[in-house]
């Protein structure tokens, strides 16, 4: 999710932990019908930027390092592609609009678990699956590294990691990015943050906007 200060004083618990029906398992939507729904959910320009690249790195994390066939990348990157689309329209229903949503259209239960577990803290869904935790591990850090991009006038290209670091550590910098969240959805994921950050640099400029 991306913070936005009055998002504490919401309370977006879901109170239940199970999501989905087991029998959909590998039914996903296709691409096209994913995107008609992020687009039409999702009007903000800036929010639908934060989606892709998430979606970009799942499915990038999933094809390089779980080697992960077609498929099962897809199922990573919808994960991050839909994560946050309630937000922009329905912030006072975030993620529970979107799990209903994909309840309603029968899709894979592991995906509507992803999203739902993808701010513990908020939610209430502790990421179980690696796909949970490094759609939770994305968020935050690939918000703030793009903040990052946005004020070096090279954007994205000769990015180092000491740069990223400096950012994490300057509260003021990107404030709306929780750190703690970072350093615990890293912990979680059992991945290092330099790791974590390594990656998204890398990859991250490669998001189709
Ligand atoms: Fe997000």
């Amino acid at each position: 999710m991306n913070n936005f200060p009055f998002y504490y004083f919401m309370s977006l618990q879901l109170g239940r932990t199970s999501f989905g029906d087991p029998a959909n398992a590998g039914h996903l939507p296709s691409r096209e019908e994913a995107m008609d729904l992020f687009h039409d959910w999702v009007k903000n320009d800036r929010l639908k930027l934060h989606m892709l690249q998430v979606a970009w790195l799942m499915g990038s994390w999933a094809r390089n390092n779980e080697g992960l066939d077609e498929s099962g990348v897809w199922k990573w990157e919808l994960a991050g592609l839909l994560h946050d689309a309630d937000w922009d329209q329905w912030p006072d229903q975030h993620c529970r609009k979107i799990i209903e949503e994909l309840e309603r259209r029968g899709v894979d239960p592991e995906v509507i678990r992803a999203i739902a577990s993808h701010g513990p803290r908020h939610f209430g869904v502790d990421p179980e699956t690696k796909m949970d935790k490094m759609l939770y591990a994305f968020d935050e850090l690939s918000g703030l590294i793009h903040a990052y991009s946005l004020m070096r006038p090279e954007g994205y290209s000769g990015m180092e990691l000491k740069g990223v670091k400096k950012r994490l550590k300057e509260k003021s910098f990107a404030a709306n990015v929780n750190r703690e969240e970072i350093a615990d959805a890293a912990e979680r994921a059992g991945i290092s943050v330099d790791d974590l950050v390594s990656f998204i640099v890398l990859h991250q400029p490669s998001a189709k906007n």
